[in-house]
């Protein structure tokens, strides 16, 4: 692992691919998914080492209840296996863990899961890891106009993003996508206005910390202008307009 100099704090990542992973191997889909843990544990554990410090997935969208019950059905056991084995480790490890979405629709059993994993880790420093879950870009840009509009605050740039559902961190600096998809699918709408994008063609169960290597390289060669001109960012560090 090389040592760069312009490294993401905060990186973004839309774990795709996991479906058509496992139809490869004649799988049922499910059995992607769970390949696809196995791959968020290794990355998550390559992030201290290169000094980033929140990671962010995208883990099911607002969107995923229309796929067919059945995998829903995995998603939601995967997330509850997920909980009760990985939460211990995470906890060793320094990892805050954060759920974000809404959690309507959710079965108490995950809802308490949630809310235990986040009480455990909610000491931790080294790594905050916030876990979209029946999440949406719009949705969350919506509930928090209408929170917003019901407590009669004046709708700002500055009173909305303060309201969004990851205002506790800073917007992501990179966001990732595998599975060789070139779109955002209403990940991180309002959060990705200046964030790098980075496409692997890559299945996420494939991705692995040189493929996270790569896309790093390829960010610390970005300049990042945030609207202003290369001559104006010479010799100065980059705010944000
Ligand atoms: C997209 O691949 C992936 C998802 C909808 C789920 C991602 C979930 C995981 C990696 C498991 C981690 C989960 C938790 C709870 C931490 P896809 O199914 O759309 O793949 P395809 O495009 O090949 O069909």
């Amino acid at each position: 692992m090389a040592e760069l100099h312009n490294v993401p704090r905060h990186i973004a990542i839309v774990m795709d691919g996991n479906g058509r992973w496992a139809s490869k191997r004649f799988l049922p889909r499910i059995a992607g998914h769970n390949r696809g843990v196995e791959t968020l544990k290794r990355i998550i554990s390559a992030c201290p080492s290169r000094h980033i410090d929140t990671v962010t997935v995208f883990a099911f969208s607002s969107e995923n209840w229309n796929r067919p019950v059945e995998e829903v059905s995995g998603l939601m056991d995967i997330l509850a296996m997920a909980l009760s084995r990985e939460v211990p480790k995470l906890q060793r490890d320094g990892v805050r863990l954060r759920f974000v979405g809404s959690r309507e629709g959710l079965s108490e059993r995950v809802k308490k899961g949630l809310e235990d994993a986040e009480a455990l880790t909610a000491g931790n420093t080294l790594l905050s890891l916030n876990v979209c879950f029946n999440y949406g870009g719009r949705w969350d840009i919506a509930s928090a106009a209408a929170r917003l509009a019901a407590a009669g605050t004046p709708i700002t740039e500055l009173s909305l993003s303060q309201a969004l559902s990851l205002s506790f961190c800073s917007d992501p600096d990179l966001l990732i996508r595998t599975g060789n998809e070139m779109r955002l699918s209403n990940f991180l709408l309002w959060q990705s206005a200046y964030t790098e994008l980075y496409f692997s063609e890559l299945l996420w169960p494939d991705f692995d910390e040189a493929a996270l290597d790569a896309a790093l390289s390829d960010y610390a060669s970005r300049e990042r202008r945030f609207g202003k001109t290369s001559d104006q960012l010479v010799g100065k560090s980059v705010t944000k307009a």
